[in-house]
């Protein structure tokens, strides 16, 4: 096991003692998250650490930061460690078993947003396949206050982190979660269709990061051989689902973007916009129905 000496440690020595450990363990933001695990385990704020670092941590605090401390160095993220993150404007629990959100699928949110325009006020309908811990769900329904969704996944344990996540962000009345494969089970159509399936081909899962490979679920991330598999799938149901001024909204894979733009013009969607994460890689893809 790793060491950590942390007996009557200061806050400013814990810090240095976890982000050496999490450093040795090859964690890439060691500093950083070794300060999120001190500021959790101790219950004090970023400015009350800088403003008294000499101040000892206590032995429970102490107890806590080095349960934390361990399993972040055998590269358990810190969002699983803690069980929450922040996606968008929302706080959301993050489930054993169901895919922790990233920071770049809200580049989805920002590209469906603009697609609605002025329409943000209207009665939107939004499906959401691949629902996962309702992250997207949330994030649009916080911003398009008079539309209602639904959510539909494959796994039962994202089917429940989701409804927990909808629940506590106060939308439990404006969606469902539906246990399903993609839309198989609906008949309707929707206004905004969104997705952010799994992509990454089958060859490449063993060579993930630990944090990937040994925490998201293999249903959240087996995109099959090419890794399209997945938008195979949603772009056929895609013509029957979207109303006729509604748009999809994907969520594509490094250098994915061009293919996925094809498959869904291969189903007669034309193109509606691509948009860039923060690190400049086409991260949202966007079509509607031509007629
Ligand atoms: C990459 S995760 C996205 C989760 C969430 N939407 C997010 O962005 O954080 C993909 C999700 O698709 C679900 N999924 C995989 N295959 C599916 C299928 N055939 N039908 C429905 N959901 C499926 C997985 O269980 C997982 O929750």
């Amino acid at each position: 096991m790793a060491a950590l000496a942390l007996e009557d440690a200061t806050r400013a020595a814990a810090l240095d003692a976890v982000a050496a450990l999490l450093a040795r363990c090859g964690v890439e933001d060691a500093r950083r998250d070794a300060r999120a695990l001190l500021l959790a385990a101790g219950g004090f704020t970023a400015a009350e650490l800088l403003l008294d670092p000499a101040a000892k941590l206590g032995a429970a605090a102490c107890a806590r930061l080095r349960d934390y401390a361990l399993r972040r160095a055998a590269r358990e993220p810190v969002s699983r460690i803690l069980g929450a993150r922040g996606f968008w404007t929302q706080d959301l629990l993050v489930a054993p078993r169901v895919l922790d959100p990233r920071p770049d699928t809200e580049t989805l949110i920002e590209l469906s947003l603009e697609l609605m325009g002025e329409r943000r006020r209207e009665p939107l309908r939004i499906l959401d396949l691949g629902v996962g811990s309702g992250a997207i769900l949330c994030a649009l329904l916080a911003e398009l206050p008079d539309a209602r969704g639904i959510g539909v996944d494959l796994s039962a344990a994202a089917c429940a982190a989701a409804a927990v996540n909808l629940s506590r962000c106060g939308f439990a009345r404006r969606a469902s979660i539906l246990r399903g494969r993609w839309a198989d089970a609906l008949a309707a159509r929707f206004d905004l269709i969104v997705s952010n399936p799994p992509y990454i081909a089958s060859g490449e899962l063993d060579g993930l990061e630990p944090e990937v490979r040994l925490h998201d679920p293999r249903l959240a991330l087996d995109g099959g051989a090419d890794g399209l598999n997945c938008y195979r799938e949603i772009a056929e149901q895609l013509p029957r689902l979207l109303a006729p001024s509604g748009a999809a909204v994907l969520e594509a894979g490094d250098g994915q973007a061009r293919s996925l733009v094809a498959l869904l013009a291969e189903k007669g969607l034309a193109p509606a916009g691509i948009r860039k994460d923060a690190g400049g890689r086409e991260r949202a893809v966007a079509a509607r129905r031509r007629d």
